[in-house]
């Protein structure tokens, strides 16, 4: 029998059904909340116990601390998936065959070329700008050049679209980061793989040999898959809000960056690796931080802690950490700092504080350290996050449009002045 949840008000009792996920959780379905009781509606800032949608693209337990995409485990596709596979997978539901992924591959590598003219722009910012809000104007403007908007229900238009995002994102991430070091700008080069192009766009000099580097090309992927989906985050539940009004894919994708940049979000990796500098300029004192990010005076928080989800482990900060050690040791490089986060994280890992918040370390508390290891600019860590998320953003850009949700409108309790007659300037 269908489950039910009665809600009682003022002696009335109203009965609503309860939706259950594939892995059981419940959902109280409240739509017909409004109408049925004459306009009551619910509070939940931060939509903490607000579901938006169903969904079929990630599940996850933070109690368990599971990860899936398309019900294959984070553990698994980090081990044994390239990037590219998990972005098919995350956004068309199936792995795919390898005509499939050929195909995929090819139809990418022909969308890779960027009009000239968005050069000019980049042009116009200056070299101190920061590469989030560079990005996010990048691939808003992306739409003067590439005008028209979808038609989901044309699976040709929406692949197309997809395919042109996938391809011109990562020249737009890496002309951002080259154009703060004043570097030609170029268009990689079509015959390597996703992420080896993005490697080189990112750091061939026009004056030396490009060097491959197997080591640093799985650790670029292993990154990206990790954070290529993570359901109805803040980010994603910009893209998919913004998309809710019919707004096109790139200028969704735009918002989406703009909401990732900030610091509780993914905009933390870059704050972490700051925050850990801070701390070794200053002595490496540990527990003088752990104790100002307990001190409700005061504003410090352990940036890579914590998680609205995740109460036992984040699992992905489980593999990263284990990949940090892995790349440093490969690559013969000793970073004081990954010993800091280290000593901060055991420290904070025991402390009654951090252990009855459930505050453990998240995605963001490791990543930026292989990031640093692979000569990434801190202030490029929330774009390589961002290259990671594309994915994930348009897969749930599209299941949104396919499923033809509703606008995003949220409701309000109003809690300002009662009707009031205006008084001329000469009577206040
Ligand atoms: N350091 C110190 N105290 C913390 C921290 C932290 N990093 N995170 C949470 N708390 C405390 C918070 O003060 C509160 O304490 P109390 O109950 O005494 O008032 C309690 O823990 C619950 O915190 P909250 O802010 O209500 O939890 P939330 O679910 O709204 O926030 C969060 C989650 C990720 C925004 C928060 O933990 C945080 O600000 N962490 C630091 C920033 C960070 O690392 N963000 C990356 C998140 S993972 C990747 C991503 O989303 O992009």
């Amino acid at each position: 029998m269908s489950k039910t949840a009665t809600l009682e008000i003022d002696g009335n009792r109203y009965e609503f059904p309860i939706i259950e996920g594939t892995e059981n959780e419940l959902g109280i379905d409240i739509k017909a909340l409004r109408g049925v009781t004459n306009g009551v509606t619910t509070i939940d800032p931060g939509y903490k116990n607000t579901g938006s949608c169903e969904s079929a693209i990630t599940f996850l337990d933070g109690e368990k601390g599971i990860l899936r995409y398309r019900g294959y485990s984070i553990e698994e596709l980090a081990e044994k998936a390239d990037f590219l596979e998990v972005a098919y997978l995350l956004i068309f539901g199936e792995l795919p065959t390898a005509v499939q992924l050929e195909k995929f591959d090819k139809d990418i590598k022909e969308e890779s070329h960027v009009d000239e003219d968005m050069k000019k722009i980049l042009d116009g910012f200056p070299k101190s700008a920061h590469p989030m809000g560079v990005l996010s104007s990048l691939t808003s403007a992306l739409i003067a050049f590439n005008p028209g908007s979808v038609d989901v229900d044309s699976e040709e238009e929406m692949y197309n679209a997809i395919v042109k995002i996938l391809a011109k994102f990562p020249v737009l991430a890496a002309w951002t980061m080259r154009k703060r070091k004043s570097l030609p700008l170029d268009y990689g080069d079509s015959s390597l793989g996703y992420v080896e192009n993005l490697h080189k766009m990112m750091f061939a000099r026009p004056n030396k040999t490009y060097e491959p580097n197997k080591l640093v090309y799985d650790a670029l992927d292993k990154l990206l898959i990790l954070h290529a989906d993570h359901e109805q985050n803040c980010s994603t539940s910009t893209v998919r809000i913004v998309g809710s009004s019919h707004a096109g894919l790139f200028a969704s994708l735009s918002a989406g960056i703009s909401a990732l940049w900030g610091p509780l979000h993914g905009g933390a990796n870059q704050a972490v690796i700051e925050m850990l500098e801070a701390i070794k300029a200053d002595g490496g004192d540990t527990a003088k931080y752990i104790n100002k990010a307990k001190d409700k005076n005061d504003p410090f928080r352990l940036m890579g802690f914590g998680h609205r989800v995740y109460k036992n482990f984040d699992p992905r900060a489980k593999i990263i950490k284990k990949s940090a050690e892995e790349v440093l040791g490969d690559l013969g490089i000793e970073d004081p700092v990954l010993d800091i986060a280290k000593g901060l994280s055991s420290v904070a890992l025991e402390d009654e504080y951090f252990v009855q918040r459930k505050l453990y370390p998240n995605v963001d508390f490791y990543s930026g350290i292989i990031y640093r290891a692979l000569g990434i600019p801190t202030e490029m860590f929330t774009v390589m996050f961002a290259l990671g998320r594309l994915p994930g953003w348009i897969a749930q850009w599209r299941e949104m449009r396919l499923r033809k949700e509703p606008i995003g409108r949220p409701r309000q309790i109003y809690i300002g002045e009662n009707h009031r007659t205006f008084k001329t300037v000469s009577e206040r």
